[in-house]
C-alpha cells in the first residue's frame, strides 16, 4: 500500500517541508499498520528543523512526536492489547505526520470511545509527559503548592489540569494575554515578564513543593530557589534557548550537569531533567506498561469531565508547513494538530 508523509528534508522554514508518497509494506510480526486520524505539532519539532533538538535522527525524517488512530491490519494475531478496528494511540518521536504508519503493536494504548481523535491526540505527548513528571519524579500530593511554568501550554496546561484534579494548588506562570485561561484552570497566575520569584514567595512563603520549568536559562536558578524544604525541581526543557545558534545537545548537557550537583547538595531538595524517553531502551516492558497506565488514567480523567482539551486549529496533512508556522506564532491558544483526513469531509 501507499502511505502520504511529510518530509523534513534539512534544517530550514517550515515552508520546506516536503509531501512524499512512498509504498508501505505489509506489518510483520509483531506490526500494526495504523490508519492514523491525528497527530500534532509539539515543541520538538519547532526545535527539529533549526536542528536543535536534543537526540534528533539524521535529516531527512518525518516529523510528528505522537498520533491516535485506527489499527487497519496486524502482522501477528496476538499483537498485544490491540484488535483490528480499534482506536489508539502511540508515541512515535518521528513519524507520525503521515496518513498510515507501521508501529510496533505492543507500543499502542486502545483510546476509549467518546473521545475524538483529535481530543485523544492532544494528550498523548503533553499528558504522559505532565502525568509522569508529577506523579511519577516529583511525586506530589493532594494540599501541595507547585509552580508551572508556561501554565497555558501544551503541557503546562496538563500539569495545571491534573495537578488541580488532584488536589493540588498550583501557581502558574504565562504571558499577560494568558493570565485569565490560566486562572480559569483554577491556578494562580503570574506574569512571567514580571519579578516571578517575589511573587511566588508571597503566594507561597515557605517555598513550593515542586517546580516544573522548560524555559530554562535563568529561571532554572530562580526554580531552585523557590522550592521548600524537600521540594522538588523538575526541568525539562530550555526553551528560552530556541531561537539561539549552537548546538541543542550541548545545552541541554549543561543544563542536566548543573541539576545533577544540586541534586548531590545535602539540602534535602532534589533536582532532575525529565526525559519523557527515559527507560523506554533499558526496560520496555515497564516503559510500555507505565505509558498504557498513566495514557488510560487521563483518557479516563477527560472522559469523566475532569479535564478539558483545547485545540487550536486542525490542518490537513498538506498544510502541515502552515501547521508548524502557525505554531510557532505565539498566537496559539490550544493544540495544533494535523489530520490526514481533514478537508476530505471525514
Ligand atoms: N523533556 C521532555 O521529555 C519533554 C517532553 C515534552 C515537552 N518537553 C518540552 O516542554 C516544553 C513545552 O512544550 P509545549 O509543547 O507545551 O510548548 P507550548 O505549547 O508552545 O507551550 C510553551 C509555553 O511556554 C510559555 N513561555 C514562553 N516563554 C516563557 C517564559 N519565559 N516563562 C514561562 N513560560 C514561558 C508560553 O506561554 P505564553 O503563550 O503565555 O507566552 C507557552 O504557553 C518545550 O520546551 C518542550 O521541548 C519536554
Amino acid at each position: 500500500m501507499k502511505a502520504t508523509e511529510v518530509v523534513l528534508p534539512a534544517v530550514g522554514e517550515p515552508e520546506s517541508l516536503e509531501l512524499r508518497v512512498r509504498d508501505l509494506p505489509k506489518p510483520g510480526p509483531g506490526q500494526a499498520l495504523v490508519r492514523v486520524e491525528a497527530s500534532g505539532v509539539t515543541f520538538a519539532e519547532q526545535q527539529m528543523r533549526r536542528g536543535k533538538y536534543y537526540d534528533m535522527p539524521k535529516f531527512p525524517f518525518v516529523p510528528g512526536y505522537d498520533l491516535v488512530g485506527v489499527v487497519e491490519e496486524l502482522g501477528s494475531p496476538e499483537s498485544g492489547p490491540v484488535t483490528v478496528g480499534q482506536r489508539v494511540a502511540a508515541l512515535t518521536k518521528t513519524g507520525g505526520w503521515a496518513d498510515h504508519v507501521l508501529l510496533d503493536a505492543a507500543d499502542l494504548v486502545p483510546v476509549p470511545q467518546g473521545i475524538t481523535a483529535a481530543e485523544a491526540e492532544t494528550l498523548v505527548t503533553n499528558g504522559a509527559t505532565a502525568w509522569r513528571m508529577l506523579f511519577r519524579t516529583a511525586k506530589v500530593r493532594g494540599g501541595d503548592t507547585v509552580l508551572v511554568h508556561g501554565a497555558n501550554g501544551g503541557v503546562g496546561s496538563l500539569l495545571v489540569q491534573l495537578a488541580r484534579s488532584s488536589g493540588i494548588h498550583v501557581i502558574g506562570t504565562a504571558s499577560a494575554r494568558n493570565q485569565e485561561a490560566v486562572a480559569t484552570m483554577g491556578a494562580t497566575p503570574v506574569d512571567y515578564r514580571g519579578d516571578v520569584p517575589a511573587r511566588v514567595r508571597e503566594l507561597a512563603p515557605g517555598g513550593v513543593a515542586a517546580v516544573f520549568d522548560h524555559v530554562g536559562g535563568r529561571s532554572v536558578d530562580d526554580s531552585w530557589r523557590l522550592l521548600a524544604p524537600g521540594g522538588t525541581l523538575v526541568s525539562y526543557g530550555s526553551a528560552s534557548t530556541r531561537d539561539r545558534t549552537g548546538s541543542g545537545t550541548v545545552a541541554v548537557l549543561k543544563l542536566v550537569a548543573k541539576l545533577a550537583t544540586w541534586n548531590a547538595l545535602p539540602n534535602g531538595r532534589h533536582a532532575y531533567f525529565f526525559n519523557l524517553w527515559a527507560g523506554k531502551a533499558r526496560r520496555p516492558e515497564r516503559y510500555r506498561a507505565q505509558l498504557r497506565e498513566d495514557l488510560t488514567r487521563i483518557f479516563g480523567l477527560l472522559g469523566a469531565g475532569a479535564i478539558e482539551t483545547r485545540i487550536d486549529r486542525i490542518y490537513p496533512l498538506r498544510e502541515a508547513a502552515a501547521a508548524l508556522r502557525h505554531a510557532e506564532s505565539g498566537t496559539v491558544v490550544g493544540k495544533v494538530v494535523i489530520a490526514p483526513g481533514a478537508g476530505h469531509g471525514d
